[in-house]
C-alpha cells in the first residue's frame, strides 16, 4: 500500500517557488517593463540571498535538501540513466541522481548570474555596487557572463521543466505537488532501517540559515564595495 512520506521541508519549498518569481521578475525587469532596473538589482540582491540561503541549508538543512544525500558519483548517474525509461524502477525519494547534478547546475548559474550582475550597469544611471572596483576587461567578462548565463540557465529551465513533465506523463510520479506539499509516495516506510520520511522542517534552524545569508549578503552588497561616487553631472 502506497503511503505519503514527507520529503522536502518547507525552506526547501519556499525557496523553490521564490527561486522561481525571482527568475520571472528578473526578466521581466529589463524585457518587459520600462524603468524597472533598480527593481532588477533588488530582486537580484534577492535571489543572491536565496543561493546564499540554499548553500548553507545544502549542509545544515533536512536530509533531502543535504548535497551529500543528492549529489552523487558517475557510476550511479550511469546506473540510475539504465532506468530512466523503465516505468516501474522504483522512485528516489529526494532527487534522482541525474536530477541532483541538474540542481547543482541550476544553483551555479544562478550564482554567475547575481555575482555578474553585481558588475553591470544600464549605461544610464544605475551601475552594480562592483562596477567601481573592476578593471574594463573584468567588467567585459562579467557582461557577457550576465548575458550567457541566462541564455544557458534557460535551456536549463527548459529541461527541468520537461523533465518534471516527462516524470508525471510517463512515469506517473506526481514531483510538482510533491514540490508544493512536501510529500511524496512511498511504498515503504523504512529503508535500511531509517524513516524515509522526515521528521519536520527544522524552521528554526532555518530561520538562522536565512539570517546569516541575509547578513553575507548585507556585507557582500553595502558593507565591502566603494560608496557610490557622485559624479560632476550632478553640480
Ligand atoms: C525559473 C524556473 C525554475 C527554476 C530556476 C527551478 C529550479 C529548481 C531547483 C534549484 C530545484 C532544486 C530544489 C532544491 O533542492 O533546492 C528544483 C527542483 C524542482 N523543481 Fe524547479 N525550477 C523552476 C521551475 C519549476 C517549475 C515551473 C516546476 C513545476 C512544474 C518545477 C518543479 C520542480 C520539482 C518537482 C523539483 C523537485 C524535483 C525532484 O523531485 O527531484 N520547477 N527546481
Ligand atoms: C540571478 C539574478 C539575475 C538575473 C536572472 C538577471 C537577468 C538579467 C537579464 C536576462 C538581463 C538582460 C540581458 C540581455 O539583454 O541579454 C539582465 C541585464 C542586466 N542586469 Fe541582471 N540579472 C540578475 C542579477 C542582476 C544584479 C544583481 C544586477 C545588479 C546589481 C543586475 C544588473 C543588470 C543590468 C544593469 C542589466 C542591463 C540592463 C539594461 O540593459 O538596461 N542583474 N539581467
Amino acid at each position: 500500500m502506497k503511503k505519503n512520506a514527507l520529503i522536502w521541508d518547507i525552506p526547501t519549498r519556499l525557496f523553490h517557488w521564490l527561486l522561481v518569481g525571482s527568475i520571472v521578475a528578473q526578466y521581466a525587469t529589463v524585457n518587459w517593463l520600462d524603468n524597472a532596473v533598480q527593481w532588477h538589482f533588488y530582486v537580484g540582491y534577492f535571489t543572491l540571498f536565496l543561493v546564499v540561503f540554499r548553500l548553507f541549508w545544502g549542509v545544515v538543512g533536512t536530509r533531502y535538501a543535504k548535497f551529500t544525500q543528492f549529489v552523487k558519483g558517475p557510476k550511479l548517474v550511469v546506473n540510475y540513466l539504465k532506468s530512466l525509461f523503465d516505468k516501474h524502477a522504483t522512485p528516489t525519494a529526494g532527487h534522482n541522481p541525474l536530477g541532483g547534478w541538474f540542481v547543482i547546475v541550476m544553483l551555479i548559474l544562478v550564482a554567475i548570474q547575481a555575482i555578474s550582475g553585481l558588475f553591470m550597469t544600464d549605461d544610464i544611471f544605475l551601475d552594480g555596487p562592483y562596477r567601481a572596483l573592476a578593471t574594463e576587461e573584468v567588467l567585459s567578462v562579467m557582461s557577457s557572463l550576465h548575458h550567457l548565463a541566462f541564455d544557458a540557465l534557460l535551456y536549463v529551465i527548459v529541461l527541468h521543466i520537461g523533465a518534471v513533465i516527462f516524470y508525471t506523463a510517463f512515469k506517473k510520479q506526481k514531483l510538482a505537488p510533491a514540490m508544493v506539499h512536501g510529500k511524496k509516495e512511498v511504498f515503504h516506510n523504512e529503508v535500511d532501517g531509517k524513516h524515509i520520511s522526515i521528521e519536520h522542517s527544522k524552521l528554526v534552524r532555518a530561520l538562522i540559515v536565512a539570517l546569516i545569508a541575509a547578513f553575507v549578503v548585507y556585507l557582500v552588497i553595502e558593507v565591502y564595495p566603494p560608496a557610490p561616487q557622485v559624479d560632476d553631472f550632478y553640480y
